[in-house]
């Protein structure tokens, strides 16, 4: 058997701070008595955005993290802080693995090559070779049903059918790290519903797992413990019961659809991790 990647994440005191140079000093009074959102300072005349304040945590090899907390609470930027494309402005972070980010499903697409080549394009974003993405490509075709299609320019596609290209390819990488934004809980149930395995399977072979999401039944299926942010700070980390049962004020395992109750008992990763 092949050793384990060393895969993990280490984020120690790490702040994130947006100046803002061109914000309107009439209407900050405003904002600063906004309920969400970061804290707004300032440095001189400058207003600052604390998006993310004093965060620490450690993940490892098999860790799959829901984050929750409301709107500007920080779990964006944190992902960008996860992948390493934001430095912290002041702690230090550590990062040893190959991160797929998939923040917005679609990102990195051009709408004047094909289907095909978009495939490649993303799947190299995403951290892998070309020879592997060339070996998926007909998996990928026949997971999208968008047969000739694929050899159309990407500005001839539905809404919908770029969905299929973008979950398509996100869904065949192989991740050490993935993050995932809200995003792909944004596409339309039906075709969620034939993703769902891919999704799973997914999740199942990269090594840690971050995902923001505010469902109940996704976080449940994915995730085994979650963090929940509030004002750019990390206000609970734990599992997933307990966090989202104090977040929200009731346990997720008891508001799930009996189709996710049904699956996430027969689930080779998860059965068991609902019961604690
Ligand atoms: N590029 C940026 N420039 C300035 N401020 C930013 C930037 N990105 C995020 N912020 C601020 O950082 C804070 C956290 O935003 P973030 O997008 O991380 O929240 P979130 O938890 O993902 O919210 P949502 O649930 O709405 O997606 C907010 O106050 C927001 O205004
Ligand atoms: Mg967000």
């Amino acid at each position: 058997m092949r050793p384990q990647p060393m895969v993990s994440i280490d984020v120690w005191n790490a702040s994130v701070d947006f100046p803002i140079f061109d914000a309107k000093s009439r209407s900050l009074k405003k904002l600063a008595l906004g309920k969400v959102g970061g804290k707004i300072g300032a440095e001189g005349r400058v207003p600052i955005i604390e998006a993310l304040h004093d965060i620490n945590i450690s993940l490892r090899h098999g860790d799959r993290v829901g984050l929750v907390g409301h709107n500007g609470a920080g779990k964006s930027t944190l992902l960008r802080l996860l992948s390493g494309i934001y430095e912290p402005t002041r702690g230090s972070s550590r990062i040893q693995g190959k991160v797929a980010p998939v923040f917005d499903l679609g990102v990195g697409m051009d709408p004047e090559l094909s289907g095909y080549e978009n495939i490649m394009i993303r799947g190299l974003f995403l951290g892998m070779g070309r020879k592997e993405m060339e070996k998926r490509v007909d998996d990928i075709t026949e997971f999208t049903e968008l047969g000739d299609y694929l050899s159309m320019p990407l500005r001839t596609y539905s809404t919908g059918m770029r969905v299929r290209l973008a979950l398509g390819v996100v869904t065949s990488i192989d991740p050490e790290i993935l993050l995932l934004d809200e995003g792909i809980g944004a596409v339309d149930a039906a075709f969620l519903e034939k993703a769902r395995d891919r999704l799973n399977d997914l999740v199942a072979r990269s090594g840690i797992l971050v995902f923001a999401n505010h469902s109940d039944d996704m976080l449940v299926e994915l995730c085994n413990t979650a963090i929940w942010m509030d004002e750019g700070r990390v206000k609970m980390h734990g599992s997933l019961r307990e966090v989202v049962k104090t977040y929200k004020g009731r346990d997720p395992y008891e508001h799930l659809n009996a189709a996710t109750l049904e699956r996430i008992g027969q689930s080779p990763v998860l059965s068991g991790n609902g019961g604690e």
